[in-house]
């Protein structure tokens, strides 16, 4: 085994430790604070921890309380459901070590769901901005027919190895939170208001908003696909309208805190010549 130099030694663990939750039980609804002492378990993660605390049933004091929400599903940092803000720091709860937090936090973990999206419960937000943004910039490749088309064409190792780490986002979130250029928009459905009227409402103002960088990014993964390729000039007129790749200041925390390491900052950039040859190129052919 390969002992890493910069590795902290571990500290010695207490026999309990606090999780202060930020609970909310509905949007609309005021925040507040919850705290539960964990007796101290090796290789706990943070989702076993609210598995306990959903067991027990009531805050520390005794008060009864509801299990909090959260959401989750892959267990394994692939499907980027369980994001929250853990210790000040965005990142999923599947892989936030008990052990590790303890080493560099010391006895309280903290936990808050992401504030870039509107709550639905607790730790449980609404990310269907971040979906809304890919149906934006079509982030698919068009393949959907009633008989077989056959095999599509080639990619070349070195545009598979340029594109396979874009393929790895999971639409967890940890971009946008950090994103400067990205609000929150949180809208109530009216009492006079049809759910069909809502979701159209909501689809319309995620439209006029910064797409955020999980989804420029897949505008290069699909762009550079040779089958995506045939939806390139879509791809480009969303990502250069309202909302689109000039909202981005560069300010570049997207990119440091992405869990796949996704270099977002070189697609940015990327996507940022390709608006630049396309807004031109849509005069010339205007001309
Ligand atoms: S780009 Fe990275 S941080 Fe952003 S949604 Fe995808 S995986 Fe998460
Ligand atoms: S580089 Fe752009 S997308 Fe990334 S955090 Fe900065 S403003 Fe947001
Ligand atoms: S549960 Fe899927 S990423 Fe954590």
């Amino acid at each position: 085994m390969i002992a890493h130099s910069e590795e902290q030694p571990s500290r010695p663990k207490p026999q309990s430790f606090t999780v202060k939750v930020l609970r909310k039980n509905g949007p609309g609804q005021p925040s507040y604070w919850a705290y539960f002492t964990i007796p101290y378990e090796p290789e706990l993660n943070v989702i076993s921890v609210l598995q306990k605390i959903a067991a027990r049933g009531e805050e520390d004091g005794g008060k009864k309380c509801s299990p909090v929400c959260w959401d989750c599903n892959c267990l394994e940092e692939v499907c980027g459901a369980c994001t929250m803000v853990i210790n000040g720091r965005v990142r999923q709860s599947c892989s936030a070590l008990v052990d590790r937090l303890l080493d560099e936090d010391g006895a309280t973990i903290e936990l808050r769901p992401m504030t870039k999206f509107p709550v639905v419960r607790d730790l449980m937000v609404d990310r269907s901005r971040m979906f809304q943004a890919l149906k934006k910039v079509k982030a698919w490749v068009p393949v959907d027919g009633y008989y077989d088309l056959g095999p599509g064409p080639k990619q070349s190792m070195a545009a598979q190895e340029a594109s396979y780490p874009l393929s790895e986002c999971m639409t967890c979130g940890c971009c946008v939170e950090s994103c400067p250029q990205f609000s929150k928009i949180e809208l109530e459905q009216q009492s006079s208001e049809s759910a069909e009227a809502f979701a159209e409402r909501k689809e319309a103002e995620y439209d006029e908003n910064f797409i955020g960088p999980h989804a420029i990014s897949q505008v290069v993964l699909f762009n550079m696909n040779p089958t995506g390729e045939m939806n390139k000039r879509e791809r480009m007129d969303a990502v250069t309208e309202e909302g689109g790749i000039q909202v981005c200041g560069n300010a570049q925390n997207c990119v440091s805190v992405c869990p796949k390491h996704i270099p977002l900052t070189r697609s940015i950039a990327k996507v940022g010549r390709d608006a630049t040859f396309h807004t031109l190129k849509k005069w010339f052919d205007w001309s």
